[in-house]
């Protein structure tokens, strides 16, 4: 009888290693992209970037549009959490628990360019481990000045500059479980960002190339791109080979900055 107790517990925990096992290696985005892929048929395709209204957490930040010009209350080397796509209604998104909807917004040290006032500044990586979905935090201490997570210790980088001078490999898993993974789940998905003229800054619907998308009779005309290369897929990784592509150049106006949502297809 105890045998028979001891094979069946032998078996459930195999059953469940097995599962376990496994699900670092499903592709996660294929189903949790739908979390807003539904409801609406109006999508945010621009939104400006607003820190989620929590005074305790966020100080004068909290409620406020990020503004690249602001080296006070948006210092390099710090960081936020925004919630993206937005409701609408700050409370509203403050009070949000779903962190498929959250991204850290984190203005790089200025090691790294941080005080240059531009887009680029910036990155926001999502609250999403691609591991198995707990959620990393920036940590600005010297020595760290990277994304980890508390679970089994995944650390996603921030761009490093390469031979050239250039910003490369933004969110790319370094250390933990999330760096043996596979492309493109070996990376934290990214928001594009991109400044306005006002150094006021935005959020690009992902998936969609600005540079080629047009604007007729008050609507976009979207041109969509390779939905791992759009970066940002909710709950999936990106091809960290081409942050450059998603961090649009500062003070480039949005296309149609007047009309933030618009019918898509
Ligand atoms: S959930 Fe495992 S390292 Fe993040």
């Amino acid at each position: 009888m105890q045998d028979t107790g001891r094979r069946a517990f032998v078996k459930i925990a195999f059953l469940v290693g097995a599962v376990l096992s496994i699900i670092p290696f499903v592709p996660w985005g294929t189903y949790l992209s739908s979390t807003i892929k539904t409801g609406s048929a109006q999508r945010t395709l621009a939104q400006k970037v607003v820190v989620d209204d929590i005074p305790s957490k966020y100080g004068a930040a909290a409620g406020k549009v990020v503004n690249v010009n602001d080296l006070s209350t948006f210092p390099p080397n710090d960081h936020w959490v925004v919630t993206y796509p937005t409701s609408g209604d700050l409370t509203v998104d403050a009070e949000n628990p779903d962190t498929f909807q959250k991204f850290e917004l984190i203005r790089l040290p200025t090691t790294l360019g941080g005080d240059s006032k531009k887009a680029t500044d910036f990155v926001a990586y999502s609250k999403v481990c691609v591991h198995l979905w707990c959620s990393p935090n920036y940590n600005p201490a010297p020595g760290h000045m990277q994304y980890e997570c508390p679970c089994h210790g995944s650390i996603y980088q921030l761009p490093k500059e390469d031979s050239s001078g250039q910003l490369v490999d933004a969110g790319k898993a370094v250390a933990g479980p999330a760096s043996f993974q596979a492309f493109p789940q070996n990376a934290i998905p990214m928001l594009t960002l991109q400044a306005d003229a006002n150094g006021d800054l935005w959020i690009f619907y992902f998936n969609a190339d600005w540079a080629k998308t047009t604007v007729s009779s008050g609507k976009a005309n979207i041109v969509s791109v390779d939905p791992i290369e759009g970066d940002g897929t909710i709950g999936y990784g990106r091809d960290y080979a081409s942050y450059q592509n998603f961090i649009r150049p500062a003070a480039q106006a949005p296309l149609n900055a007047d009309e933030e949502s618009v019918p898509v297809s």
